[in-house]
């Protein structure tokens, strides 16, 4: 009998990549999905190391698995991604019945691994270099790229895609854990990438989001001249059927004009930008090593304003970081409320053991100042996603549609109209009434009310 597998994501964009790609390797290998958690005989939890929080969640998940896993020993569970590489022998120590524990570089051996698992070897760990166990190459060379061909079937929405560039990060922002967790900066031949994106089109994908923890800083330098990410949106350009290129994550200090003329010059190229600051005082982006001043990534903001004055710019903001005093975080307050992002997404500072960070600074802004801080600077970001969004009332917008929303899913039934979700290029999400079959196509949309999270409208 095949076997059942199910994987649990938590984290980013990337993490839901990497489960998207084992899922698809798994596939290849015989297993076959299991619906639900109690259904599978393979549990794999892809893990996130970017706050405590995210740790604390699946560290309680393993906990109730122990129980199911006591119900059924026969049952496999592994851990992959970012807190594998970074707790490594600690999770068999905290969780001993967990059968695999394997890090970001080596999720290409998953199939293999559990193959070795079911032959009763007792429990696995395949997981990269510290970043300092080596010379560059080896250490790179330690964290695989990992690109499997894809399966359509493991992706979850047939029309949109993620597509990773790069992989790694080399700016060692003190607070952050990925360039211990995700290994040194590697970009992906250009190559492979439009040969990946040329099959995703074929399999009827419209929209390809470009992966990378600093995507912007994308470099091919295999051939006669280096291809740089403006270089690869002009290839992806020429792809027919694809209809949409978005890219996330940005470094500021690697904005350049050429970037942004692509995305003005492009026409399937969306005028998305997320570009985080992280903050608005020059003092706590010092502490945080960001490389940059908050006058140089306003002076950025201006570039993108004037290149493209229809871009919506998002950003990410950390509060209460070490030493942040009430006069640091009014600055960001006050770069919130001038920049005008059509999002922020704001987290509370989590130290991050093995990080500068967590090694040079006191964690000592109280947890109550960083819960007040991060309410109030949500309330600010709020009141400007409301005011922007009203503007759409009135005009008609381009949607790719992505399929019911989540109280239709849970209703519909038949060929009826539901409500149905999409997204206008610049990242809004839109919601609006129609048959399921509409999606994947990409309408225009009435809107005829707008919230700060949403547009409201008809298929016009
Ligand atoms: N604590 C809180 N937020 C963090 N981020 C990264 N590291 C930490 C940390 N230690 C945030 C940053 C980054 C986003 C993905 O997560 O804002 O841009
Ligand atoms: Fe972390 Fe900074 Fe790299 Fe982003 S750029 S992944 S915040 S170290």
């Amino acid at each position: 009998m095949a076997k059942r597998f199910y994987i649990q994501t938590v984290g980013c964009q990337m993490n839901t990549l990497d489960s998207e790609l084992v899922a698809g390797d798994l596939l290849r290998a015989g297993y076959e999905p299991a619906g639900s958690i109690r259904q599978a005989d393979t549990i794999l939890l892809n893990t996130c190391s970017v706050r405590q929080h995210a740790e604390d969640k699946i560290y309680s998940a393993l906990g109730r698995l122990k129980e199911l896993k006591d119900r059924r020993p026969g049952m496999v569970i592994g851990v992959m991604g970012c807190m594998a590489q970074k707790d490594q022998g600690q999770i068999l120590q905290r969780a001993p019945y967990v059968d695999l524990v394997v890090g970001p570089g080596q999720l290409g051996q998953v199939p293999a691994l559990l193959a070795r698992i079911a032959a009763r070897a007792g429990p696995v760990m395949q997981v990269s270099l510290d970043r300092a166990g080596g010379n560059r190459a080896s250490v790179a060379a330690s964290f695989a790229k990992f690109t499997p061909s894809r399966v359509a079937g493991a992706r979850p929405a047939p029309h949109q895609a993620m597509v990773r560039i790069m992989f790694g990060c080399d700016k060692f922002c003190t607070y952050c854990i990925v360039p211990r967790v995700r290994g040194p900066e590697q970009s992906r031949p250009a190559e492979e990438i439009v040969e990946e994106v040329r099959r995703l089109a074929d399999d009827g994908c419209l929209e390809v989001t470009l992966l990378g923890q600093t995507v912007n800083s994308y470099q091919d330098k295999d051939g006669p001249a280096t291809i740089r990410l403006p270089d690869l949106l002009y290839r992806l350009h020429n792809i027919d059927g694809i209809r949409r290129l978005k890219f996330v994550t940005n470094y500021p200090k690697h904005m350049s004009d050429d970037l942004l003329a692509a995305v003005r010059d492009l026409s399937k190229v969306s005028p998305y930008l997320h570009v985080p600051a992280q903050s608005g005082s020059n003092a706590v982006l010092r502490r945080m090593k960001r490389g940059y001043t908050v006058e140089s990534y306003r002076e950025m903001l201006a570039r993108i304003r004037a290149m493209l004055p229809q871009a919506a710019v998002t950003s990410d903001f950390i509060v209460g970081f070490c030493g942040e005093t009430e006069d640091e975080f009014q600055q960001t307050v006050e770069l919130v409320r001038q920049s005008r992002f059509k999002n922020s997404f704001i987290f509370k500072y989590s130290p991050r053991p093995g990080t500068k960070a967590a090694e040079l600074y006191q964690d000592d802004v109280p947890e109550a100042v960083k819960r007040r801080r991060n309410h109030e600077l949500l309330a600010v970001q709020n009141a400007i996603c409301w005011e922007d969004n009203q503007p759409f009332v009135g005009r008609r917008v381009e949607v790719l549609v992505e399929g019911p929303s989540k109280v239709a899913k849970k209703r519909s039934a038949g060929d009826e109209s539901v409500q149905l979700v999409g997204r206008t290029t610049c990242d809004r999400i839109a919601v609006f009434d129609g048959p399921k079959t509409l999606t994947g196509r990409i309408l225009p949309v009435m809107i005829e009310k707008a919230d700060g999270f949403t547009l409201f409208g008809r298929v016009a």
